[in-house]
């Protein structure tokens, strides 16, 4: 039953706490919670016990080799990720389920089994062989939400290419800068795409970013159709998807992969200008991708219909839109455009349309679709949800409750998941069948996984506090590196606390053992669920003929979670205007790619810098946020601030 006239306020103050129904518990796939510690006892074991159920080529020796900050799981052991997604379904009689359906942002739709995602890797793959891609060369995907982009992936893996997904919403400079990092040979993209009503040009951006990227041979276009059609004259080094991948044999033999050769690098934005290359292995990828697929959403491959929102150029697109999901055989649902097009309730509608069981999204979605308003979602009826999951970034209790009730029909448990790009699975999570979860926290390591809070000094904090979060043990999802840069990974990852993983997150524990994720320690930004680092947004800016100087900061947003804010110094001659303002705010989206857009410029003639020059952008916070200012000891000059504030309030609203 809905309670749509009770308020947030009442909701919260009922909501304390949620227990799954007895119903949910019967049929979930954990519902013991001696999981906990029988994975614990022995945790190698736990995590042998799962790699053992996807298919190997060959059995590896040896669980593990852990040599701090390095590990290897599963080691000897072959086997290849487009089996596990695919193959297996097909032989075990699967084959005419459904992997995808999708439907784009106009309306049109296509459904396409596990036979037919088979058959369609097998030609995409030979379709690459033929251009001499072959084990360990590496081709990047600059693609729309469309089941080609799955295809293109699951290719790689076959032929063990290594591929990397830009997400399609990154600049030109963005994709050349990923692309020349990891110098792959050939681009995938699609021609354009939908959103918001709106034509995006992606192969504009590509034909841009791949002039200044000696390393491509090939540019690989799928068309995307349905009106969606590219600007660009082409160049002879593009290639037609239907001309290429159509004529190929439908049969491709996968290649055995090391268990612990790379699987795809994905760039995610760390503390300095240049972003990282995660790169993450087969083997133990997968095995987290699957385990916590199957447990945390509770897949039940025969009657689920599963829509994760997440793009596939992120984390959460590649772990449980492709390789989770799909290694279980589940039936997904798969969308190109925006939630509110050409209404506020397109994800309703297609929730109902297509029977969507579990559903996985975002905060920052799902307070605008609180601020959109409850009515668009009381339109349909979401009665086949049994299972909601949240991920990204701190869930405020007020858009769980409001979850709960207003799509979640009160009775559908959550997860609130947290995890990174480096971590490459859910690390801490409720299990449905068994947690009590508390709105706003992710409560417990998923079986298997230790954490710990640490103070300064590195020294535990046991009981209810806060610290710093780390991972104390290896697990088999872990990455494995940065992309050609092995000093940033160990200094990174294991050096503020030796021996242990550092993600960059505070956290605190609650009287009953809970754990909440607070946020970033470090100078990394977190808007709409998308990782952002201040330093490449300051760089974007100085980038620009005008600027001399410029600190980037997040501050709180009610919709975004966190909103970047950029404090500029002009150059000599330069003076501030609103025009200006614009204009750099324009120049990052160009830079980096528009999320990255700052909310507000303000110029000032100075920044609070400690008397060593380093900027202090806590207090650029306490501005920005309309806070007492925080401890000004350090400050080289006090008068600095008052200027800010001034600067700052006068330009509010
Ligand atoms: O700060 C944490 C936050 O997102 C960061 C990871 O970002 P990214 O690598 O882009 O991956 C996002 C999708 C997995 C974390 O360091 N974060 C992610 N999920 C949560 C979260 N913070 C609190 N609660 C979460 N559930």
């Amino acid at each position: 039953m809905k309670e749509t006239s009770k308020t947030i306020e009442v909701l919260l103050q009922e909501h304390r706490s949620f227990t799954p129904s007895d119903e949910f518990r019967r049929q979930a796939n954990a519902s013991d919670p001696e999981i906990y510690a029988r994975a614990d006892a022995d945790w190698q074991g736990w995590w042998a016990s799962w790699a053992e159920q996807l298919t190997w080529e060959r059995k590896w020796d040896r669980v593990l080799d852990w040599k701090p900050p390095h590990a290897q799981w599963f080691v000897g052991g072959k086997l290849n990720a487009s089996v596990q997604c695919l193959d297996r379904h097909v032989a075990a009689g699967n084959g005419a389920r459904v992997a995808y359906h999708w439907e784009g942002e106009p309306g049109d739709a296509r459904t396409l089994t596990y036979a037919q995602m088979l058959d369609g890797v097998a030609r995409v793959a030979n379709g690459l062989k033929s251009l001499g891609i072959g084990q360990g060369d590496r081709v990047t995907l600059y693609m729309p939400m469309a089941p080609e982009l799955v295809m293109a992936v699951l290719a790689c893996t076959r032929i063990g290419a290594i591929f990397s997904v830009v997400f399609a919403g990154f600049s030109a400079t963005s994709l050349r800068d990923r692309i020349q990092d990891q110098e792959a040979k050939l681009v995938i993209c699609g021609d354009a795409c939908w959103r918001r009503g709106k034509l995006l040009d992606l192969k504009i951006v590509v034909d841009e970013a791949v002039a200044a990227c000696p390393s491509i041979e090939q540019v690989l276009v799928w068309r995307r159709g349905a009106g969606a059609e590219s600007a660009s004259a082409g160049t002879p080094r593009d290639l037609e998807w239907s001309a290429l991948v159509d004529p190929q044999p439908a049969l491709c033999a996968p290649v055995a992969m090391d268990a612990e050769d790379p699987l795809f690098i994905l760039y995610t934005s760390g503390t300095t200008g240049k972003p990282k290359g995660i790169v993450h292995s087969h083997g133990g990828y997968l095995t987290v991708a699957y385990a916590t697929s199957q447990l945390v959403f509770d897949l039940k491959p025969e009657s689920d219909v599963y829509w994760c929102t997440a793009d596939v150029g992120w984390i959460t697109g590649h772990s449980y839109v492709i390789f989770g999901p799909m290694a279980n055989g589940v039936t997904q649902l798969m969308y190109e455009g925006a939630p509110n097009h050409p209404q506020p309730d397109r994800f309703w509608e297609l929730i109902h349309k297509y029977g969507v069981t579990v559903f996985y999204t975002a905060p920052t979605a799902i307070r605008a679709f609180m601020k959109w308003g409850d009515e668009w979602p009381a339109k349909h009826d979401l009665s086949s949800l049994r299972l909601l999951g949240s991920v990204g970034e701190p869930i405020n209790p007020e858009a769980w409750v409001w979850y709960l009730h207003h799509i979640g029909g009160g009775k559908c448990p959550i997860v609130d998941t947290w995890w990174q790009t480096e971590t490459g699975g859910i690390m801490i999570t409720p299990l449905p069948g068994i947690t009590t979860t508390v709105p706003g926290s992710a409560t417990q390591p998923f079986p298997g996984i230790e954490a710990k809070l640490l103070d300064e000094q590195g020294k535990e904090v046991v009981g209810p506090g806060g610290g710093y979060l780390v991972l104390s043990r290896p697990w088999p999802s872990m990455l494995r590196g940065l992309w050609r840069d092995p000093e940033r990974y160990v200094q990174t990852y294991w050096s503020r606390f030796p021996g242990m993983y550092f993600p960059a997150d505070g956290a605190k524990r609650d009287q009953l053992g809970n754990l909440w994720v607070l946020g970033r320690v470090d100078d990394v930004m977190n808007v709409s669920g998308h990782r952002l680092s201040t330093m490449e947004i300051e760089s974007a800016l100085v980038d620009h003929h005008a600027v001399a100087e410029a600190a980037v900061i997040g501050v709180a947003h009610e919709l975004k979670g966190q909103a970047p804010v950029g404090f500029v110094i002009l150059r000599a001659g330069r003076e501030p205007s609103d025009a200006l303002a614009k204009e750099l705010t324009r120049h990052v989206g160009e830079v980096i790619g528009a999320l990255a857009r700052p909310e507000r410029i303000i110029f000032t003639p100075e920044l609070p810098k400690t008397r060593s020059g380093k900027i202090m952008r806590r207090l650029l916070r306490d501005v920005a946020e309309g806070k007492a200012l925080g401890d000004q000891t350090t400050l080289a000059d006090s008068g600095v601030l008052d200027g800010l504030k001034k600067e700052y309030e006068s330009r509010e609203g």
